[in-house]
């Protein structure tokens, strides 16, 4: 297929541009570079170019022929999401219409969605099944819950093929060690842990120890990046007219922060001092997927279960990146 890979030059967008391109496809990727790194995309095409410029969608779809779109492109930062609304609103619902209004008029009606754990908020079961409710406590899953409503409206009246992947807590990297995560400013847990045996941080503070779980911090479901760009390839194949999917991406199994420090410790052999801090606002106490729907569905399931083989893959890249893409 003739792919374009909106947001392709980030995190999960590039993990799954390179394996897209292993399977056969033909891969263009579509990014504004504000996030995304121009060095993640080497060998692809590069269109620098905003969601809001329908125009210049609508003509690399035409132009391409392109067969479907995958759609990675989000601000994705609960705390900014709090603070600042409208920028998710105008980029994420604004930006996201304007790429479907494009796609409509080129005729171009399959689309793979990146959504997320964020949607279902505090959930009311655990683990967390597609059909538990959803129910956003803050902007970022709001706009992708709405945009999921969109895609559905979509497929319904003018036969769209989406799948809207919830993706739980991506992590790693690509195991050989050219691709990998570097957000500016670096929020995510993993990454940030891993800067105090690199010389770049002293320690790393744990936001709440008074949660409802074993040891008091908050679980979540980490899931492999690489695992995440296999349920991209697997759904597209997937996408027939008038189908539309919604599927938890998790392992399935959860730890703790303070789990995931200490496989910090022994992946690395360094030591990891702590601090505990306040709750960190918008933090659910606990969030695992149910990932069996991804599995009958797409026959995907996660290689990554272990943690320690997921902070092994990160560790690969930031040990060998520093600076990340250091562009
Ligand atoms: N954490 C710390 N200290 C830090 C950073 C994180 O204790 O310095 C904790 C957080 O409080 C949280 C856990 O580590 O309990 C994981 O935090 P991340 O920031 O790595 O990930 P989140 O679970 O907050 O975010 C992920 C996705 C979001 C998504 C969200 C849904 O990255 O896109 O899950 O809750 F919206």
């Amino acid at each position: 297929m003739k792919l374009l890979v909106v947001g392709g030059a980030g995190y999960v967008g590039s993990h799954t541009v390179r394996l897209l391109a292993r399977a056969g496809h033909q891969v263009w990727v579509y990014d504004n570079l504000s996030q995304g790194h121009r060095a993640a995309v080497s060998g692809e095409s590069l269109i620098v170019g905003e969601l809001a410029d329908t125009g210049l969608l609508q003509q690399a779809l035409a132009e391409l022929q392109i067969d479907a779109v995958l759609h990675f492109a989000a601000l994705a930062l609960v705390g900014e999401s709090m603070a600042d609304p409208a920028r998710y609103w105008i980029n994420n619902v604004a930006g996201t219409l304007s790429l479907l209004e494009a796609m409509r008029a080129s005729g171009v009606s399959r689309i793979v969605f990146s959504s997320t754990t964020a949607t279902y908020g505090v959930p009311e079961q655990m683990p967390i099944v597609e059909t538990t409710r959803q129910q956003p406590i803050n902007p970022y899953g709001l706009t992708k819950l709405v945009i999921e409503q969109a895609l559905g409206d979509y497929a319904r009246s003018y036969g769209f093929a989406y799948a809207a992947l919830r993706y739980f807590n991506a992590a790693g990297a690509d195991p050989d060690g050219t691709l990998g995560e570097d957000h500016d400013p670096e929020t995510h847990l993993i990454p940030l842990v891993l800067q105090v045996p690199l010389g770049q941080r002293d320690e790393i503070a744990i936001f709440g120890d008074d949660y409802p779980t074993l040891d008091g911090t908050c679980v979540r479901d980490y899931v492999h990046v690489n695992d995440l760009a296999r349920a991209h390839l697997a759904a597209l194949e997937r996408l027939q007219p008038g189908i539309g999917l919604a599927l938890n991406l998790g392992s399935g199994r959860g730890y703790s922060v303070l789990e995931v420090i200490e496989a910090c410790r022994r992946v690395t052999g360094h030591a990891v001092p702590v601090r505990f801090a306040p709750r960190r606002p918008g933090d659910p106490p606990e969030l695992v997927a149910d990932a069996r729907l991804a599995r009958q569905q797409l026959g995907w399931q996660p290689e990554y279960v272990e943690i320690e083989s997921i902070v092994e893959t990160a560790w690969r890249w930031h040990r060998s990146h520093p600076r990340g893409y250091d562009d």
